[in-house]
Parts: structure tokens; sequence; C-alpha cells
């Protein structure tokens, strides 16, 4: 009799590993399992064996064999070289069709290359960004898987049932070829870090400006989740604020050492952004801020030296609450936007073809950033799917010129008194630098030419021009 094989395989079974298979046997998928050390593998289905059908295996060659064609194998190990240990374990026992999808952080580069030296051998690489974290790999995460489109009729299937559902409908698509998905994922991340930046600079704001303790500023949060807000980052900060040390009786927030750590998406985000040659301060802003608060060093140096400040005024000209709101709104449409610049600048380079659009509506369940204006980014790019920055979007320049009056105040408040705000503040000078009608970047070219000859192009006719700096006349001259 023909034993029964798996679906789909998980090869690592750390927490997200062992999570995603559970994800898939609970939505009626025989599942293969394989581990490095098969213990791991042992107490999976000793502890979850009862939710659905597992196809436990101590060998990669057993494992693979246990797989029905085309094999779908998931590896869920740490992205780098542990990821390229994984490939080269597998890809010698696999036959042309079969699939490796690497569900972890990887680079979208090394995607890129896997895939290419995969595609050589017959194999298909899909590298998908999974997204929500412990909780979203088990009960439905956000899933972007990139690779080959031929790929995705195999495997789309059981990514669907696992994902996160929105009115029934899964949060995974096919982003786009090779690298698109964990590229995809990767920008997630960035607009993640600048999403916790700037609720972090809302919530120093109302307690240092406005005077609240976190218990209060917790319930403003849970406030402003019911509105246009509503977030899941937006909900857990509530939750975070509320806690109390058990030991101290002290807010948590006041107990944990104030150096927020990274694991390297957001910096990730920011090379390849720097690269493409598009602005995503706001997320900058975010890994700076991070890697400000992780310099120890520098920080006790200032520290020692006292670095002067404005004497410390609690003091409002406004509605601080009410303000903040609208800062943190506009500040975060422009993160938003940015991200969304920097993916479609990358497709546009690559050829992915990504529906920027259909990004957002696989962010609205399962991830990390799902929020409800996500629905808003979504309508946007469906009524204009060139659309240049979301910032041009009605609902988007409604909402920011409606916010201006109080983002302006709450920059200018935190100037004053002294409070890093990097996010609010770049969001703004962005803001403020598209609106302009002319920027100094003309000086910019004038300095340019001056030292280097490396010409100007001139605002009444065609051409480069260089002018002669070094002559008493300083004429101008084609370049
Ligand atoms: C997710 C998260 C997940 C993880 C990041 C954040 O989408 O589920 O983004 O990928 O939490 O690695 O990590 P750092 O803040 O440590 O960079």
């Amino acid at each position: 009799m023909m034993s029964e094989k798996a679906q789909i395989g998980v090869t690592g079974l750390a927490v997200m590993g062992r999570n995603l298979a559970r994800n898939f046997a609970r939505h009626g998928h025989t599942v293969a399992l394989h581990n490095r050390s098969y213990g791991r593998t042992k107490e999976l289905v000793e502890e979850f064996g009862h939710e659905g059908k597992f196809i436990p295996s101590e060998s990669a060659a057993d494992f693979v064999a246990s797989l029905e064609r085309p094999r779908r194998v998931v590896i869920m190990v740490k992205a780098g070289g542990p990821t390229d240990a994984v490939i080269d374990e597998f890809a010698p026992l696999l036959e042309p069709g079969d699939m490796l999808i690497d569900a972890g952080n990887a680079h979208y580069l090394d995607t890129r290359r896997r895939e290419a030296a995969l595609k050589a051998k017959g194999l298909h690489f899909v590298g998908a960004g999974v997204s929500g974290g412990e909780e979203g790999a088990l009960h439905g995460p956000s899933i972007m898987p990139g690779g080959p489109k031929e790929s995705y009729d195999a495997l789309g299937p059981l990514l669907e049932d696992i994902a996160a559902k929105v009115d029934g409908e899964p949060c995974c698509v096919h982003v786009g070829p090779d690298g698109a998905g964990h590229f995809v994922k990767m920008v997630h991340n960035g607009i993640e870090y600048a999403d916790m930046q700037l609720i972090a600079e809302a919530y120093d704001l109302l307690r240092q400006v406005g005077g609240h303790e976190p218990a209060e500023i917790a319930e403003i949060f849970q406030g402003w989740n019911e509105g246009r807000l509503g977030s899941y980052l937006i909900e857990i900060t509530a939750e975070v604020l509320k806690q109390v040390d058990a030991e101290t009786g002290k807010p948590f927030v006041d107990i944990v050492v104030d150096q927020a750590e990274q694991k390297g998406t957001g910096r990730w985000t920011v090379q390849a952004a720097l690269d493409l040659g598009v602005p995503v301060s706001g997320i900058a802003e975010s890994v700076f801020a991070r890697a400000l608060s992780g310099g120890a060093d520098v920080r006790k140096a200032a520290a020692d030296a006292a670095l002067p400040g404005p004497v410390p005024a609690k003091n409002y000209a406004g509605d601080l609450q009410a303000d903040v709101e609208q800062a943190l709104f506009a500040s975060k449409i422009v993160a938003y936007a940015q991200g969304f610049q920097q993916i479609q600048a990358a497709s546009k380079e690559y050829g992915w073809d990504i529906d920027p659009g259909a990004m957002a509506k696989i962010w609205r369940a399962g991830c990390i950033i799902r929020a409800k204006f996500l629905d808003f980014i979504k309508q946007a790019y469906d009524k204009r799917p060139e659309l240049a920055t979301l910032l041009v979007d009605d609902y988007f320049l409604d909402a920011v010129s409606g916010a201006q009056d109080a983002w302006r105040r709450v920059a200018a408040a935190a100037a004053q008194q002294g409070i890093p705000a990097p996010g609010f503040a770049s969001a703004l000078a962005y803001y403020d630098g598209l609106r302009a009608k002319r920027l100094p970047a003309a000086l910019i070219q004038g300095q340019r030419d001056f030292f280097g000859a490396h010409t100007y192009h001139r605002v009444d006719k065609d051409g480069s021009f260089h002018t002669l700096w070094a002559t008493d006349d300083r004429k101008e001259v084609d370049a």
C-alpha cells in the first residue's frame, strides 16, 4: 500500500516554523516535518499531533521522500548562512519543478541570487515574506511570496489557506518574481520601524509636554485606536503602557533600558532606498533614532558634558492631545507614502510589476503594521495605479492639509522644549520639500559647478551649462 504523502513540508521547527507547520495541519494539510535535531520534531508531534496530520522524518532524504510532487519545502531557519546551508542540503535531493520556500526575513538580494542559482537546476525558489510574529504564524499571517508565477499556482492555494483573512479574502498574493516578496517584506519592516518611532514620539510628547502618566497615555491610545489611527501597533502600545512592573510597582516602560535594538530589516530598507534614490526619510530617522538610543558611550559623554537644553516648560498653546493625534497621523501618512514609493521604484528597477494596491490589501490583517487606513491606501492605488505619491490622493491630501497646523505646532513645541521628535520633524520637512515651488537645490547646483565644473540646467532653455567661475567675466558656456 502506498503510504500517504504530505502536501507541504517544513524544515526548521523553532517557534515560527512550528507554528506555520501547525497552521497548515489545522487547515487539513498533511505536513512533513524536519529539523536539524530530531528532538524538536518529536516534541511537535507529541504536543500538537492531535491538531492534524504530520509526517515526521529524522533525515532530509526521508523528509523529501514523504512529500507529494511537486514538492513544497518551507525553510524556516535563520536568515543568511543557515538558509544557504539548508538549501545546499536539500537542493540535491529535489527534482525539477519542486519548490523551496524561504519564509524567513532574507535580504532580497540573497533571494535573487538563490532563485537564479536554483532555476539553473530546474528548481523553484520562492522568497516569501511572512509577517505577524509567532501568533500570526499560527493563526494567520500576512504572506508576501515572490518567485516564479508558476510556483504560485501550485503553492498559493496552501498559503492562502493559512493566511489571515479580511472579509474572507486572504492576506496573501503573488508579489512578483525572484526577490519581490522579500523586498516588500523588508519595506513592511521599514514602515514598521517608522510607525513605532512615531508612536514613541507621540507618547514622549504626551508625557513630557502634557505631563500625563503612562496609564493615562494608554487610555489616550485606546481612544485613538477607535479612530482613524486604529491599528495593531497603537493597540499594543496601549497594552505596553498599561503594564506595571510586578517587582517595583513602577510603570513597565520606566524599568526598561531605553536602548532600542534591531535585527536589521529597517536598516536594509534604508540601504536599498539609498541605492534606488528614494527619500525614505521617515524610515531612516527611525533607524537612526534606534542607533542613537543604543549609542550608550556617546549618550554618556553627552550626559557627562551636560549638553545644555531649554528650560523645561510643560506648556502648550492648544489641545496637545488632539494636535499630537494629527501630527502622528500626518507623519504616518508620509512614512507609508515613502515606503510605497520605494516599492514602486524597486518594481520598476527589477521589472517586478508589483501592484501597490495589492500590497496594501494583504497588509490589512495578520501583519505587524495592519491598520485601518490601509483600506484607503488600497483604494488610492485602485483608483490610480501609477500614483506618484500617496500624498496627492484625495483622502490623504485632505488628511494632511487638515493636520498641518497641528503638525507644525507639535514639531515647533518639541523643538522649543528640547524634546527629540525626529520622526515628526522630518516627515514635516519632507512634506514641505514636496510642496516647495523652488528648492535651494539650485544653489547646490551652483556650488557643484563652481568647485567641480559639474554643470547645471537652466529654467529657461534646454542643455547643460557651465559658468567659467575662475575668469573675470564669469561667462556661461554650453557644457
Ligand atoms: C513581522 C516582524 C518581524 C520581526 C522583525 C522586527 O513582520 O512579523 O517585522 O519580522 O518582529 O524582525 O525586528 P527588529 O525590530 O528586531 O529589527
